[in-house]
């Protein structure tokens, strides 16, 4: 999930942008058609490259607010050169987090942006998009990060998104708790690109997770996490690599 506030919050912001060539390939974003009813505003996105045999790996930041197991995943499929990735920094929106002694251990740049310290959203927003984009990263992966990303920052970066259902089942913060209030049988996650609603974005990629009849919240998010963190690998993996496609609500990696 991609959830502010616990509920999705947005900024604003700027500073940032694939300013420059990314270390990769660009995922070129063309929201030109603006926001459609859904909520998606992407229309087009290309990777306008072809794959570059990995010679120089594709960097991404990576976004967070907790314990960073998907971040963990990313670091470690980074390590291999043939992954194609390289994690430039990891940005939180607070400061404490083992997502973050994560990053630090491994010697990856970090950087906390909160929102308490901007008088408004639209400060926070376009300081995290300076933030990001110091790094000038191709690609931007919200691992966890529960915050709502704001016009500045999707403006000037392609940002995926990991979420715990299968959207559009269960948006928002308390998606697995909202699996099993429901009483679905079925949940899951999702990788999607985001937009500027709430777990809205094009999708990319699920995985189905079976609910067992006594799964508690934690038992039930952590089968999901399992099996989230090895898609993001893929996911980010693949879109570094390969480049991402999206037209309409269609998302495609070659
Ligand atoms: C993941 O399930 C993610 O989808 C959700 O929060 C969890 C983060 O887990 N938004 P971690 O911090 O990567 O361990």
């Amino acid at each position: 999930m991609q959830v502010g506030d616990k509920g999705q919050d947005a900024g604003g912001g700027g500073g940032g942008g694939p300013r420059g060539a990314p270390l990769g390939r660009a995922l070129v974003l063309d929201t030109a058609a603006g926001p459609p009813p859904g909520g998606a505003i992407v229309t087009a996105v290309t990777a306008p490259e072809p794959v570059s045999d990995s010679a120089v790996p594709v960097g991404i930041v990576v976004l967070v607010s907790g314990s960073g197991t998907n971040l963990q995943a990313l670091i470690d499929a980074a390590a291999d050169p043939s992954y194609g990735v390289r994690i430039l920094a990891v940005g939180a929106d607070r400061s404490g987090i083992t997502g973050i002694h994560r990053a630090a251990a491994t010697g990856i740049p970090t950087f906390v942006c909160r929102v308490q310290d901007y008088p408004d959203r639209d400060s926070w927003d376009a300081a995290l998009a300076g933030l990001i984009g110091v790094h000038e990263p191709a690609l931007v992966v919200s691992a966890g990060f529960m915050k709502l990303l704001g016009p500045k920052v999707l403006g000037a970066f392609t940002v995926l998104n990991t979420h715990p259902a299968l959207l559009p089942a269960f948006p928002g913060a308390h998606a697995v708790r909202d699996a099993l209030a429901y009483g679905a049988k079925v949940t899951g996650c999702t990788v999607h690109v985001v937009d500027a609603g709430v777990d809205t974005g094009p999708v990319i990629a699920q995985t189905a997770v079976e609910v067992r009849d006594d799964d508690t919240e934690e038992s039930l998010h952590e089968r999901i996490k399992a099996v989230e963190r090895a898609m993001l690998v893929d996911v980010v993996g693949r879109a570094a690599r390969e480049g991402i496609t999206v037209t309409d609500r269609k998302a495609t990696i070659p």
